[in-house]
């Protein structure tokens, strides 16, 4: 083994999944610099290739399956080269089971990221027979130090777990209980961010509105994110939202403080009662709807974008008709849409009948047909408008720079326009479903970062 330290490893992360995900990848990275390790883009060129995965649907656990396949076929060939399985995956049965199929190294679930540098020493050691396993939730993992601030914009995890039991979903048994990280934490973090030079600020949690509420005198949501908005950030985003705890306090906050952006997240599911019941979502369509008003009511130029999951099992066709009126009903002006996906060890996995993929997926192409209909009339209405966009990175038509809007419009300028990162008014010139196009309105009013810098 060609080591550049003696036992430090030249370590690549690939990362599957949701944003917090991608904020414990980022943690997990600072740790193993910290540990004296090297950290490499291509999985091609590492020692130790860790997989921070998600298992939330069948798909990215597909993906994951067949990279192990690839990197067990490469150890055999005579590759020397150590794999981890972390993320939510590690921390069900079913990647266990996978990690012994596929001859995994390390098994560290995503509330045992604590003990990453020593399951790495252990197996260097090779003190232990087969693979080494850290799994279970560590309470030290709130305290855990920040990942290194960078970039023009950086997610920021609240809170880990959560305490709702949604029938479908995996969650509660990979990340376990909500557990808030202290507020001081969190500012000290943010503080950091702005000093080196974020924009934007995303708060992440499974369910940020619940923040708070597993500790006896911490702040309430909405006064944390009074409080970030204050550290002089621009920008702040948070998600995800659950609808049950969604407050007016919270919507107030929102209206009131000039950093929070213009945009909610707030998952539905469904349109159904009967469907939402049979979920375990706590809430129904109505009260559901009453949130969307309220939030229209009081925050101007408010975007609003969902969460859907077609065909949970026993979704009549008039179940499904509920979601297509509930999305008019809301207009929303931007879903994620998902087919049910069965997953082992969720109630809905136990109890419920899956129904017959091609229901499901003629159901989401309806779906998604409504989704672009109200996507592009909200997008045309923006035409000839300007929007605070923050520019981020060269586009895959690198003819391109992308940047998101304050209420979250991917929206693209012409590179040529631009000879800098970072805020810029954009005036809006041509709108698709996904995607505004605009120019810079007023060159040189942005906050400057060298093209070259940010990239
Ligand atoms: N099948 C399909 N979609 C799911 N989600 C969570 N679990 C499942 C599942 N088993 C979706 C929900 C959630 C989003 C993050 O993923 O819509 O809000
Ligand atoms: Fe899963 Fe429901 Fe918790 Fe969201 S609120 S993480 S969907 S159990």
């Amino acid at each position: 083994m060609s080591t550049w330290l003696e036992g430090a490893l030249r370590a690549a992360i690939v990362t599957y999944g949701c944003q917090m995900n991608e904020y414990d990848t980022h943690t997990i990275a600072s740790e193993l610099v910290a540990g004296g390790h090297m950290l490499v883009d291509d999985p091609k060129d590492a020692e130790l290739v860790l997989l921070n995965t998600c298992a939330v649907r069948g798909k990215p656990v597909e993906k994951v399956v067949s990279l192990l396949g690839e990197l067990r076929k490469e150890r055999k060939a005579g590759r020397d080269v150590k794999v981890g399985l972390m993320g939510c995956l590690a921390q069900l049965q079913e990647g266990k089971e996978l990690a012994e199929k596929f001859e995994v190294d390390l098994l560290i679930g995503p509330g045992a990221i604590t003990s990453v540098l020593p399951a790495i020493d252990e197996l260097e050691r090779g003190s232990s027979s087969g693979m080494v396993e850290r799994r279970g939730f560590d309470p030290e993992l709130h305290d855990l130090m920040p990942p290194a601030p960078t970039g023009l914009s950086g997610f920021l995890t609240i809170m880990r777990g959560c305490n709702h039991h949604c029938t479908y979903c995996v969650v509660p048994q990979t990340r376990g209980p909500e557990v808030s990280r202290r507020p001081e934490v969190i500012l000290a973090e943010a503080e950091a961010m702005v000093a080196a030079g974020a924009c934007e600020i995303t708060l992440l949690g499974q369910n940020v509105n619940s923040y708070g509420l597993d500790q006896p005198g911490l702040p309430t949501f909405p006064e944390l994110l009074r409080m970030v908005a204050r550290t002089g950030v621009a920008r702040v985003k948070f998600t995800t939202s659950h609808p049950m705890n969604f407050s007016s306090r919270l919507i107030d906050v929102i209206a009131e403080e000039e950093a929070v952006c213009n945009f909610v997240h707030l998952p539905v599911q469904s349109g159904s009662d009967r469907v939402l019941r049979r979920m375990a979502r706590e809430y129904r369509r109505e009260r559901y709807l009453d949130i969307v008003r309220e939030i229209r009511a009081k925050v101007r130029d408010v975007v609003i974008s969902t969460d859907i999951i077609v065909g949970f099992p026993g979704e009549t066709e008039e179940d499904f008709e509920q979601t297509l009126s509930l999305y008019d009903e809301a207009a929303f002006e931007h879903a994620y849409m998902f087919i049910y996906s069965a997953r082992p060890g969720t109630p809905s996995y136990k109890h419920f009948e899956d129904m017959p993929r091609e229901v499901k997926t003629a159901r989401l192409t309806r779906l998604i047909e409504k989704q672009k209909e109200h996507s592009l009339r909200a997008n045309q209405a923006l035409v000839g408008r300007e929007l605070r966009v923050l520019i981020k990175e060269i586009g895959r038509d690198e003819a391109y720079v992308v940047g998101h809007s304050d209420q979250n419009h991917t929206v693209l300028v012409p590179r040529d326009q631009v000879t800098s990162m970072g805020l810029k008014q954009v005036r809006i010139e041509h709108a698709t479903p996904h995607t505004l196009y605009g120019r810079v309105a007023t060159p040189g009013s942005d906050a400057y970062v060298p093209l070259a810098m940010a990239s």
